[in-house]
């Protein structure tokens, strides 16, 4: 008789345990339903991330190709970015920013009486190519992270495009558009279908 009223006394015990593990399982799903939620979201996004992803460009669009067709006029009204520290005339003063008459396709970091920071030629060389313009103007501060520069920089390839091509205007004799090959060795071929794509 003492064992059974024990066992039955177990049992309920065990059976009141068991219930209890099962509903805290139950609410802990009804109070944070998020966490099943959560899932779903972070595949959706993995899916997003991995697709065309035009939140962040991993590094400046080619420009090369749209240098030809520029709009010159726009790119001149796109420099008022720029006014503030930088003269774009023959001869024009220095400002915060040295005076950038003839500055593409010349060596960087070298108008006279301008005191650089020195790091605009830490990568691509020591000529201001068109590509090279094209990766400073994007994002100077991950061009060259010791730059003076404190410009956050021209996002849409287009405004680079349009700014770069009206600055090859501003010299005595400006330099050669860039060429067939040149404009293919910037821009791989997969990529450039995928910009086709877009
Ligand atoms: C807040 C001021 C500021 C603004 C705005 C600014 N710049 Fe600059 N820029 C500078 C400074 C300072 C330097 C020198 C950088 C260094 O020495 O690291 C510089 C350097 C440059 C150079 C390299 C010049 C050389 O002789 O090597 C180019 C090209 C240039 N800027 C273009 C532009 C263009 C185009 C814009 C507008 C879209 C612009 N900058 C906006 C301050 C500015």
């Amino acid at each position: 008789m003492n064992n059974m009223e024990f066992n039955k006394i177990f049992a309920a015990v065990l059976l009141a345990g068991i219930i209890a593990m099962f509903s805290g399982f139950v609410a802990n799903k009804l109070v944070h339903p998020e966490a099943l939620e959560q899932d779903a979201v972070a595949v959706e996004g993995g899916a997003v991330a991995t697709g065309a992803g035009p939140a962040k460009a991993p590094e400046a669009e080619p420009i090369l190709a749209l240098l030809a067709d520029a709009d010159i006029e726009r790119g001149k009204k796109l420099t008022k970015a720029c006014a503030a520290c930088h003269t774009f005339d023959q001869g024009g003063a220095n400002g915060v920013g040295p005076n950038l008459y003839g500055v593409v396709g010349n060596q960087k970091q070298a108008h006279a009486g301008f005191s650089y920071s020195g790091s605009l030629n830490e990568q691509g060389g020591n000529t201001w190519t068109y590509a090279e313009l094209n990766k400073f103007l994007w994002k100077p501060k991950k061009y060259a992270s010791g730059t003076k520069m404190n410009y956050i920089g021209l996002k849409k390839p287009e405004d680079r495009a349009s700014i770069i091509a009206y600055m090859r205007t501003l010299a005595a004799s400006p330099v050669a558009l860039p060429s067939a090959a040149e404009i293919s060795a910037e821009a791989p071929k997969e990529e450039a279908t995928e910009e086709a794509a877009e």
